[in-house]
């Protein structure tokens, strides 16, 4: 009988100096609307139906010094856009109280990739709290119908937030070794599989068992994607608890 615990979010949103690169409002709705659909396991889909974490999701309400905001920023900086220059240090809010969200045009600059997390706090729990401790997304991969097809559902966020709350790669390890707790993703729940898998196949299995394709922390679409697992829940709901304790009421 787990109580729901509401994660306040703030959203930057940085765009070029010419303001290229926007997120309009309603898709960073839709995106907190895809969150607690995901880890409220309200989606679903047919075949795989998620665990609910009893965690939601919502804009920030009040800011840092008391005054009503809509949980949304906006800036116009062309290093920031490709996510250099620090931007953490100058726009977070609160790391303990506030999850900072920054969309921006080119993750790890011109790498190609859609999010990422710095990973915590497995590897550097020193870290939590402070300003570095963000998520960071392509802009065009947020929220429901967004440009980046097949990354177009919002489960890019799911995805990193996922990491955020302590979780590994469903591929982590690859098949592992023989115990479930210290290999592969540190979950016995999750079926072992050899690499990413960036389809949506029915039946894989790479490690002898069904390859876990439409859980959320593999690389697969995001039409594929429909759960997290119960040992993944508990992971996010201790991590949530143990490193952020303030975060969410
Ligand atoms: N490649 C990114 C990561 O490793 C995110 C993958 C997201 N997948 C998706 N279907 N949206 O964190
Ligand atoms: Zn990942």
């Amino acid at each position: 009988n787990l109580e729901v615990l509401r994660i306040p979010v703030v959203f930057h949103v940085i765009r070029t100096s010419n303001g290229t690169g926007n997120v309009p409002d309603s898709r960073l709705n839709s995106q907190i609307d895809i969150l607690n659909e995901d880890f409220r396991a309200l989606s679903g889909t047919p075949g795989a139906p998620g665990t609910d974490t009893k965690i939601e999701f919502a804009l920030a309400t009040v800011d840092p010094n008391g005054a009503p905001t809509t949980g949304i920023n906006r800036y116009n900086n062309s290093t920031w856009y490709s996510d250099g220059g620090s931007y953490w240090n100058t726009l977070a809010w609160d790391p303990d109280v506030y999850l900072n969200i920054y969309t921006l045009g080119a993750p790890q600059g011109s790498s190609g990739i859609l999010g990422y997390v710095p990973f915590l706090p497995a590897s550097s729990p020193n870290s939590v709290g402070s300003n570095s401790d963000r998520v960071v997304v392509l802009n065009s991969a947020v929220g429901r119908n967004a440009p980046a097809a097949p990354y177009n559902q919002g489960r890019t966020l799911t995805h990193e937030i996922g990491h955020f709350l302590g979780l590994n790669h469903t591929f982590n390890g690859g098949c592992g070794g023989s115990n479930c707790y210290t290999s592969g993703d540190l979950i016995c729940d999750t079926n072992a599989e050899s690499q990413p898998e960036y389809n949506c196949p029915a039946n894989s299995s790479s490690c002898g068992s069904p390859d876990p394709v439409r859980n959320y922390m593999d690389y697969s679409p995001d039409t594929c994607m429909t759960n997290f697992t119960e040992e993944q829940a508990r992971r996010i709901r201790c991590t949530l608890e143990f490193y952020r304790p303030a975060l969410a009421m």
